[in-house]
């Protein structure tokens, strides 16, 4: 079974057997890891900050930056993330069991009280962020399901989709994205160029961009000297 198809709020642990996939019993078990999922996830939307704020004392709740990564992996991206955002909070979102308690983990590990993992499709973001509630969202090499036997539909990044994440955005939030697939980064040019005609999103410098933040997926396109395609956008008044 995957976790594309459950309802992010139900409890994501129940239709799994236990003793089969190691990270789904950790899940289960560590409730003490970074990482928010099924029914935990219910209050959260437009109220992020405050739940991060009492977790993390340092944390302004007013004007500290909220950052979102999508598809996190392991969260080797997201933790530079938050190594560099000492002052705000990184969460990542992805869809695997292992890949959501890799990433708590590792922030863990890492001694990051402002990262966290979320576990789930992020189709359903909408359902977890208010409109205006996010400073930033990374999105790198999301799964370009670009072979025969995959269907483009599959793609997360659809101009719906898109326009949803642009909502979540504050104004002067930014959206990052990378991929290795230049028809993919096409259409989410396209789509993020299409929200009504208006010029709210153009791509901009951010302003930690001298900062790489090189993700494994990035490491082995360039290893095999791959292109890679970027966009950065600001959310304009
Ligand atoms: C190609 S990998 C890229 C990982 C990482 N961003 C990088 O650049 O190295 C895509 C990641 O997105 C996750 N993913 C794919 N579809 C997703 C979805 N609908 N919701 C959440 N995560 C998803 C996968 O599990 C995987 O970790």
């Amino acid at each position: 079974m995957s976790l594309r198809k459950l309802d992010i709020f139900s409890d994501l642990t129940a239709g799994f057997e236990s003793g089969v996939n190691p990270y789904r019993d950790l899940l289960a078990a560590a409730h003490d890891l970074p990482l928010v999922s099924g029914p935990a996830l219910r209050e959260k939307r437009g109220a992020w900050r405050r739940f991060i704020a009492q977790h993390h004392p340092d944390f302004q709740i007013e004007t500290a930056p909220l950052l979102l990564e999508i598809g996190c992996h392991n969260g080797g991206t997201l933790r530079e993330l938050a190594r560099t955002v000492p002052h705000g909070a990184c969460l990542g979102i992805d869809m695997t069991f292992k890949r959501a308690v890799k990433t708590a983990q590792k922030a863990v590990e890492s001694q990051l009280p402002n990262m966290w993992s979320i576990l789930g499709n992020a189709a359903q973001l909408p359902q977890l962020f208010s409109p205006g509630e996010l400073d930033g969202i990374v999105a790198f090499f999301p799964d370009p399901w670009n072979q025969k036997r995959h269907q483009k539909k599959n793609r997360l990044f659809s101009a719906s989709f898109c326009q949803a994440l642009y909502q979540m955005l504050r104004e002067g939030g930014f959206f990052w994205v990378k991929t290795d697939d230049e028809d993919y980064h096409g259409e989410i040019v396209a789509a993020v160029q299409a929200f009504g005609g208006k010029p709210s999103l153009v791509p901009m410098p951010f302003v930690e961009k001298k900062q790489q933040y090189i993700s494994t997926f990035e490491r082995k396109f360039r290893a095999q000297k791959l292109p890679i395609y970027e966009s950065f956008w600001v959310k304009l008044p």
